[in-house]
């Protein structure tokens, strides 16, 4: 049986130890992806430190890939071998289908091709960060707010309303603020360090305030950006100020979407709705917008209207893991994505 190498963690807090696995055939309607490149996330320092969500050891983690078609299962006609495509993977369910490794398996609805001017390493810095931008702005409630998407007749909309960003120059706020443009919102007000600003006003936001400021003062500059009311807060980075801070930002009937469990002290009374966010697209509530987003990002990448975070590649294939996560752990990593190559790996 041909195989490749994995990443494994065999038990809960213990460290990363690489070891071969055979290489999987694609069932029906899936896809066998050469992985060319791998994008680092905060969770999976997470899952492997805390254990958090996860039920069986060895496990592999990682949650984005680019790469190559390796081989198609019966039924899948939109791919051949050689498709350049890239996708967010999955965990926990079954290790087949994870990132940190040399061959991934996905659904094929699900997968995306990469345009000519997106490389390998660009495309790996995307999947995740769009999912969790798109899916709780354009899913209906209780799972999002259900904007219309900008690809089903609702570019530029919100003309007028007002979106507040907490942590724009994350992987996932960079996307936020691309789709919240596409989407019209205005202005678009976000928070980040000042050596990040240049670069969020380039991607569509129009107020970039300093995030090192106490909250009471960002409130105070984000009235004096607008006294229109604040219905929209996405919190990239849901710290517990960050998320209490956005949430008392919200006039009644507003929104605030958090990526992390919810520490708000929150009313009912107060008539305001928090919405934590799932960005998986495997998940069957989540698998339909992942489908659309695989056959419309393509042209929005070509065109330039989402643009792929900036990248730094992590020498040493699949042992450079460790190292990106606790970069990731120690704050150490401003408006761009770790990826790894795991054809690298010594
Ligand atoms: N629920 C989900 O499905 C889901 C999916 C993806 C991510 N997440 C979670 O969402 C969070 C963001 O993930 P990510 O990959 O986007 O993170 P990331 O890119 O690694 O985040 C790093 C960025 O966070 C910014 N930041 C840190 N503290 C901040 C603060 N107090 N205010 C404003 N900005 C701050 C930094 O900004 P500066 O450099 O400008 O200072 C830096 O650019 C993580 O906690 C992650 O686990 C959840």
């Amino acid at each position: 049986m041909p195989s490749q190498i994995s990443l494994w963690l065999t038990e809960k807090a213990g460290a990363f130890s690489i070891g071969p696995t055979i290489i999987p055939t694609p069932a029906r309607g899936e896809i066998l992806v050469k992985i060319h490149a791998i994008g680092l996330n905060p969770v999976d320092w997470k899952l492997q430190e805390l254990g958090l969500w996860i039920e069986r050891y060895p496990i592999v983690l990682g949650h984005e890939v680019s790469g190559t078609v390796e081989a198609v299962g019966d039924g899948v006609s939109q791919f051949a071998k050689g498709d350049r495509v890239f996708h967010a993977t999955t965990t926990g369910t079954d290790n087949r289908k994870a990132a940190f490794q040399q061959f991934v398996i996905c659904p094929a609805s699900i997968a995306i091709k990469i345009p000519d001017n997106i490389s390998f390493d660009q495309a790996a810095a995307l999947s995740v960060g769009v999912a969790t931008a798109v899916v709780p702005l354009y899913t209906q409630p209780t799972i999002g707010v259900g904007y219309q998407a900008p690809w089903n007749g609702g570019r530029r909309k919100y003309r007028g309303r007002p979106i507040v960003i907490l942590g724009g120059s994350s992987s996932v706020g960079q996307y936020v603020i691309q789709f919240a443009r596409l989407s019209g919102f205005s202005p678009i007000i976000t928070t980040a360090s000042p050596h990040n600003k240049a670069h969020l006003k380039s991607l569509g936001a129009t107020h970039v305030i300093d995030r090192n400021l106490p909250f009471s003062a960002i409130s105070r500059e984000i009235s004096k950006v607008t006294a229109a009311h604040i219905k929209l807060v996405y919190d990239a980075v849901s710290h517990e100020d960050t998320q209490q801070g956005g949430y008392d930002l919200l006039a009644p009937g507003g929104h605030i979407v958090i990526t992390l469990p919810s520490t708000i002290d929150a009313d009912d009374d107060d008539d305001k709705q928090i919405i934590p966010v799932n960005g998986n697209f495997h998940i069957p509530e989540n698998l339909a917008l992942g489908t659309i987003v695989a056959q419309q990002l393509p042209k929005l990448l070509e065109d330039g209207e989402i643009v792929p975070n900036a990248v730094e590649v992590v020498p040493g294939g699949l042992n450079g893991i460790a190292p990106g996560l606790k970069k990731l752990k120690n704050n150490l990593v401003s408006a761009k994505k770790l990826v790894v190559h795991p054809w690298e790996t010594a």
